[in-house]
């Protein structure tokens, strides 16, 4: 049974390392590219997937800081798919309420592809269905990186004091600012890695691997990964509520 039709809890953000597609499209004989293009379908699904379970928040990994070290070809076809991804679904997402951020260091994209992604942004900015966060160009280190910066600079100009910084000065001057930490995070294709992905804001998800290759990823999947959440017992360092008179 889904969880759709249970009573089973639905978390609130699921954040998905979408690993696998070059290996995908490697069994079948062709190019990792041919993995990429399918692997942008998965992610047409899985967000209309999600939105239907009422879960609110949904960040995906595309693109790590780390993959712009790929071979050229690869890295531009990555570039024209999330032109081509962002360009095509605009007017759906609009209409099914779904909220676009996109986190990383978007300097790096090519002009057009920043046009894009801000104008989408913008259209969606007022929807409240589904919050869909697509990390590309993104590493945490380098996000940490960044917060660190925009800190220190606010100590130099005596806007706060380095002993007065909190642990939300440090969330609020993350990419991720506004949106909650990720209940459960989930890596496709076998790999037992975080490569960098949102290494603060997962201080207490619940760590899912499934060994689906990204392209592959779907209903049937999501179904597992909501069901062993609610199979886990979230203590958050505290004790159990059955052992705390014990
Ligand atoms: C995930 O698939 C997509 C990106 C990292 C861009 P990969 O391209 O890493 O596929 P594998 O891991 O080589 O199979
Ligand atoms: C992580 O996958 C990045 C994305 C899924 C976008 P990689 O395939 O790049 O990570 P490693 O190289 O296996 O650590
Ligand atoms: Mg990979």
């Amino acid at each position: 049974m889904g969880a759709q039709e249970s009573s089973e809890r639905i978390p609130q953000h699921i954040a998905i390392i979408m690993d696998g597609n070059g290996r995908w499209a490697k069994k079948r004989g062709m190019p990792r590219t041919y993995g990429h293009k399918k692997g942008a379908e998965t992610v047409r699904h899985v967000v209309e997937e999600c939105a239907n379970f009422g879960i609110k928040y949904l960040t995906l990994f595309g693109f790590s800081t780390e993959n712009w070290s790929r071979p050229v070809e690869e890295v531009s076809e990555l570039m024209s798919l999330i032109r081509y991804y962002i360009k095509s679904n605009a007017a759906e997402l609009h209409k099914n309420g779904i909220r676009l951020r996109v986190i990383g260091e978007r300097h790096r994209l090519e002009d057009d592809v920043i046009k894009i992604i801000e104008s989408v942004e913008e259209l969606t900015a007022q929807n409240t269905r589904l919050t869909l966060t697509i990390a590309f160009s993104y590493g945490a280190r380098q996000e940490l990186l960044h917060a660190v910066q925009k800190i220190a600079h606010m100590v130099e100009l005596g806007e706060i004091e380095p002993k007065n910084i909190s642990i939300d000065d440090i969330s609020n001057n993350l990419m991720t600012a506004n949106i909650p930490d990720p209940d459960l995070l989930i890596r496709t294709s076998g790999e037992l890695r975080i490569s960098n992905f949102l290494l603060w804001q997962i201080a207490y998800a619940e760590l899912i691997f499934v060994d689906t290759l990204w392209p592959d990823f779907g209903r049937t999947e999501i179904d597992y990964a909501i069901a062993e959440f609610n199979r886990r017992e979230r203590r958050f360092g505290g004790v159990s509520t059955t052992d705390q008179n014990k």
